[in-house]
């Protein structure tokens, strides 16, 4: 079960995120109002692994990682504009509120989702010193978004021709998503000057929290509410979608979602006492609601 502990560390997190986020759009024009009305709401995941993997590696100046965090929710929302378009998912409803190309037309979608996935990498760069971080960060994360991760499997995923493998699931799953995640966890311990060691453990157990995420996300668009979720569940059946239950079935997708959690929590755990936060986050995933 989830502890109680975890749900008000997320809490008090995504406060602190959605705060320094606020300031990125201050005197904003209009195309920056279209990106703040998208990047607005959502559970601050991404910016959050990266704060608890800053602080378990050691990091105390939050000031040098929130920019680095704030980053990766502008890329994720980017991902999520150009995800729901109707040419990809057309999904009318995202984070409880119209879609961005519900809200401001298709074209002014396009754009804020552009905007906001390169102004990810202007905030990277931001603060003084810590050039080499900052340069692994970029290197790191630009990696897992692009055509080598995100794209790749947002490109695999509209594919109509793609059979419906077991390992055609994986490659999505891990391309789309946790990469991602893995990143985005990386990212808090490059910030903290962990050593390549604790980095690199991160990322592979990251990746098992990424496959974790998106078989809850899968597995939600089936049983999970429209009001929790925020957007419209069972859209990924409509469509013919490969997903982790029209491979395993639900009961099967579950299972596979347990085990992923078990696989993350134990590489998390091998890097001792101070990362257990992650091992709870592990297990709001894989309970999670919305
Ligand atoms: C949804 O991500 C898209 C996936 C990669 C599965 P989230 O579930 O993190 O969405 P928000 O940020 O809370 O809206
Ligand atoms: C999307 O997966 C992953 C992204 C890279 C945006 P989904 O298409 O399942 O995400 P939702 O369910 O629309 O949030
Ligand atoms: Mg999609
Ligand atoms: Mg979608
Ligand atoms: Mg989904």
């Amino acid at each position: 079960m989830v502890d109680i502990d975890i749900v008000k560390y997320l809490a008090e997190k995504k406060v602190l995120v959605d705060k320094a986020l606020k300031n990125y759009f201050a005197n904003a024009n209009s195309l920056f109002e279209m990106m703040n009305y998208s990047v607005d709401g959502g559970k601050r995941i991404r910016p959050i692994l990266a704060i608890a993997s800053f602080e378990s590696s050691g990091g105390k100046d939050m000031n040098i990682l929130l920019p680095v965090a704030c980053g990766l929710e502008l890329i994720h929302t980017y991902s999520l504009i150009h995800d729901d378009l109707p040419s990809m998912d057309n999904d009318d409803i995202r984070r409880g509120k119209a879609s961005a190309h519900k809200k401001f037309g298709e074209a002014r979608a396009i754009l804020s989702g552009d905007g906001l996935f390169a102004y990810a990498f202007e905030l990277f760069t931001q603060g003084s010193g810590l050039i080499q971080e900052k340069y692994s960060v970029i290197k790191s994360v630009s990696e897992a978004v692009g055509p080598k991760g995100i794209v790749f499997g947002q490109s695999l995923d509209i594919d109509n021709e793609i059979d419906d493998s077991p390992k055609s699931l994986r490659r999505i799953h891990v391309n789309k998503t946790a990469k991602f995640i893995a990143v985005s966890i990386k990212c808090g311990a490059i910030m903290a000057r962990a050593s390549e060691f604790i980095t690199d453990n991160l990322y592979s157990a990251g990746l098992y929290m990424g496959l974790l995420f998106q078989y809850t996300d899968d597995i939600l668009d089936i049983v999970g509410e429209e009001k929790k979720l925020g957007k419209t569940p069972g859209k990924d059946i409509a469509f013919g979608k490969l997903t982790a239950p029209a491979v395993y079935g639900l009961e099967g997708a579950r299972f596979r979602a347990e085990r992923y959690a078990e696989l993350a929590k134990k590489r998390f755990s091998a890097l001792g006492e101070g990362f257990k936060i992650l091992n709870q986050i592990t297990d709001f995933i894989l309970y999670r609601t919305y």
